[in-house]
């Protein structure tokens, strides 16, 4: 058996995992990031919302909290991610134009109308606007739809670019392994490591375990399960597509599309999401599935019948007890970044400011102080992995 050593073993290769390993090497670290395929989790169906405010609903003010702590770190993340990249700035798609939501018919406006109320009581920033208007904004939405809010606030980015950019600078210092971790190793209490498939034995001073849903088959303390989504990928001209996210809701059903940056030929990918299943993760598309995002997309959105399908994938969110997720320490050298569930993108920044702290990166230095801080703490009150642990219990070896 084979063995390496390094200060921070970061297991799973997705957004979070290898947003943790770069700030792992900003805090001076040596960092081995375990996955057999990179990005080709939940990372690989994100549609890229920022969707801070119409994400969250009733009974989710701790995922409100943290979605808005995180979207104030996004730009600075953005530009210092493109920064260790050697990549021009907005090479992430990190567009800042606001999101408009729809209703399709009257009982999907009273429904916004409510959720547009929850969020004014939680200082969200979203308001009501005619259907006229929704149309000002954007010429396609559909000559059916009953009722609009415009939500300044909610952005989008490119989850798919951002995944690049963290392999750039994650590979240009450490080593991505490209096997799965099959156990944790514990000694006395605490982690030191993990094995991978293959057999070789990894000691770490820190794990970071970030294998998505998957980090519950490798830590019980991590309660996590497959949520898959579908998204559908379309090319449409600039002309058919919108130029800003739009979701709504069409007779009870959730539907969003969200624009990538206009291409030299004029066109531009819309991503259209997402289904939400509790199965197992397949990574199968179900042929309903595919006709369900087609069908309410385009009672939003009409024109876009012309745009080209150019891909359909399913891959599973991670989801945990309360859809919140798991970012700190849960053990003597075991930090989870886990259980992101719809957010991951969206909290992906908030993810790095509290590895950040964890690990002793300055804050500052590139997420700006105040928001950082600002971020850590919500972080503490919502998020705390051991929030699910018995405090009668020792969680270790993949048993509660
Ligand atoms: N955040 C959107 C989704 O998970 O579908």
């Amino acid at each position: 058996m084979s063995s390496r050593v390094c200060d921070v073993l970061v297991v799973g290769g997705g957004i979070v995992g290898l947003t943790a390993a770069w700030r792992a090497q900003e805090a001076g670290a040596s960092v081995v990031v375990l996955d057999p395929s990179p990005g080709d989790g939940a990372t690989h169906a994100a549609a890229g919302m920022l969707g801070a405010v119409m994400e969250t609903g009733f009974g989710e003010e701790g995922q409100a909290r943290l979605g808005a702590a995180s979207l104030a770190l996004w730009p600075a993340f953005a530009a210092a991610l493109e920064r260790a990249a050697g990549l021009p700035p907005g090479a992430v798609g990190l567009e800042t134009a606001g999101t408009l939501a729809l209703a399709y018919d009257r009982d999907d406006l009273v429904a916004l109308r409510r959720l547009l109320t929850l969020h004014s009581g939680w200082g969200l920033g979203s308001a009501e606007i005619s259907p006229q208007e929704a149309r000002r904004r954007e010429p396609g939405v559909g000559p059916r739809v009953a009722g609009a809010a415009w939500v300044p606030g909610d952005h989008r980015v490119d989850p798919r670019a951002v995944q690049v950019a963290l392999s750039r600078v994650v590979a240009a210092r450490g080593t991505l392994v490209p096997h799965a971790a099959v156990s944790l190793t514990w000694s006395d209490g605490a982690v030191v490591g993990a094995l991978d498939e293959t057999g070789t034995a990894y000691a770490a001073g820190t794990v970071v375990l970030a294998a998505g849903h998957a980090s519950g088959s490798l830590f019980a303390g991590a309660p996590t399960r497959p949520v898959p989504g579908t998204t559908l990928r379309l090319d449409a001209g600039v002309d058919q597509a919108p130029s800003v996210v739009v979701r709504g809701t069409v007779q009870g059903r959730p539907v969003y599309a969200v624009p990538r940056p206009v291409r030299p030929d004029g066109r531009r990918e819309v991503i259209v999401g997402a289904t939400s299943d509790e199965r197992e993760d397949d990574h199968l598309t179900r042929a309903g599935d595919v006709f369900g995002l087609l069908r309410d997309v385009r009672a939003l959105l009409p024109e876009l019948d012309d745009a080209v399908l150019l891909e359909a994938v399913t891959r599973a969110r991670p989801g945990s007890p309360d859809n919140t997720p798991l970012l700190g320490w849960a053990a003597d050298g075991l930090f989870l970044a886990t259980g992101h569930h719809r957010n991951g993108i969206l909290l992906t920044p908030l993810t790095a400011a509290v590895v950040d702290q964890a690990l002793g990166v300055a804050p500052g230095v590139t997420l700006g102080d105040a928001a950082a801080v600002a971020a850590v703490e919500a972080t503490t009150r919502f998020a705390d992995p051991r929030r699910f642990a018995d405090a009668d219990s020792t969680i270790e070896g993949g048993t509660a």
